[in-house]
């Protein structure tokens, strides 16, 4: 019924303006308790997994940048997802850049964008999260510094209060390479797992890597994580790389501006990354698989190369809510 009826309906409206739309309607749904029962129980997993003592009740996570300000969290996670990340959360609010800023290329199943960390700040994402203390679901959240921090001292303090004022409310924190220099990345990581050590609960530190990183700094950043003791990888986030775009003319990409490619345009980069880690660190590392992960097959292949759990994002959008139950099906046949 989703991609028949209710999507080709949505896809005709501004991708953003979906998203508010979908956040009002989770916002009714949420009153609405036979629908929430039912819902609940069609997309039960039956694939609950423990991984590394954690249990999950089921492998698959929705992704950083869909529920940005921890709005709805509680609600998606009804669809089937054992973990949701939220955010990317930063100390104070931010609007992010100017719009549009989301583009669907449904020929493509790919999205192009550039949101920044459009997000109501750490006071608000608290005061969000703390109201749900017994979850039936892991709950994530991708943090990072405000836009205005630009030396390495700003930049850690930012990690450091929004991580720490977030701690007690999540069960992992999520920081991505390459949204700061290398060195003041080694020194975030540093700071957080100094606060981690004094507390009396230990939440997890993941590192999730850009799609377009090379062998050679995937290398650093496994020795950095052994360091400073993070916990695992996210694999991957968006590409830069619009090769895998076939059919977006040169002139629609550039009118569409910069941003990164999320969803089937990713190709085999994310699965690449995975497939590596799958061969160095599997075991040592929780390894997510992330970023194009479109369909069923995917998943699988996901799986296959080494990934422990997976996120999605774009294929929530193109295939709707369902593919989650469908990915949890397969993998408990597994
Ligand atoms: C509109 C949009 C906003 C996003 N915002 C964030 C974000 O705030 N933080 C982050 O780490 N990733 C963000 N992402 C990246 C996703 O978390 C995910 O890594 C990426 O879309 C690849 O997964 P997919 O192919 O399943 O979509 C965003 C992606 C999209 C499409």
């Amino acid at each position: 019924m989703y991609k028949s009826i209710i999507r080709p309906f949505l896809f005709k409206i501004n991708p953003e303006k979906v998203h508010d739309m979908t956040f009002g309607g989770l916002k009714i749904y949420k009153h609405i308790m036979p629908m929430r029962s039912m819902i609940k129980h069609e997309t039960k997993s039956k694939h609950s997994f423990i991984l590394k003592e954690i249990p999950l009740r089921s492998r698959v996570g929705l992704a950083a940048g869909f529920d940005k300000g921890a709005e709805v969290f509680d609600e998606l996670a009804d669809f089937g997802f054992g973990f949701i990340e939220v955010g990317t959360v930063t100390p104070s609010p931010q609007s992010g850049n100017p719009k549009p800023r989301i583009f669907r290329l449904e020929k493509d199943e790919s999205l192009i964008s550039r949101t920044g960390f459009n997000n109501p700040g750490v006071e608000a994402i608290k005061e969000r999260i703390s109201k749900y203390p017994n979850r039936r679901y892991r709950l994530g959240v991708n943090i990072n510094r405000d836009p205005s921090s630009t030396e390495t001292e700003a930049i850690v303090s930012d990690f450091t209060k929004v991580f720490k004022e977030l701690y007690e409310y999540t069960d992992y924190f999520t920081i991505n390479w390459g949204s700061v220099d290398a060195k003041t990345f080694e020194a975030v990581l540093k700071s957080l797992t100094n606060i981690r050590q004094e507390m009396e609960v230990s939440k997890k530190i993941i590192i999730k890597l850009p799609a377009d990183i090379e062998e050679e700094t995937l290398l650093n950043v496994i020795v950095l994580a052994r360091e400073y003791q993070a916990d695992g990888f996210i694999a991957t986030g968006p590409t830069m790389d619009r090769s895998n775009l076939l059919c977006l003319s040169k002139k629609e990409s550039e009118k569409i501006g910069i941003g990164g490619v999320s969803g089937k345009g990713i190709g085999y980069k994310s699965k690449d990354v995975v497939k590596f880690l799958g061969e160095n660190v599997k075991g040592e590392f929780i390894i997510i698989g992330a970023g194009g992960i479109m369909c069923v097959q995917d998943a699988l292949d996901m799986i296959n190369y080494g990934a422990d759990l997976l996120e999605i994002y774009s294929a929530f959008i193109f295939e709707g809510p369902k593919i989650v139950e469908e990915i949890n099906d397969a993998l408990a046949n597994i």
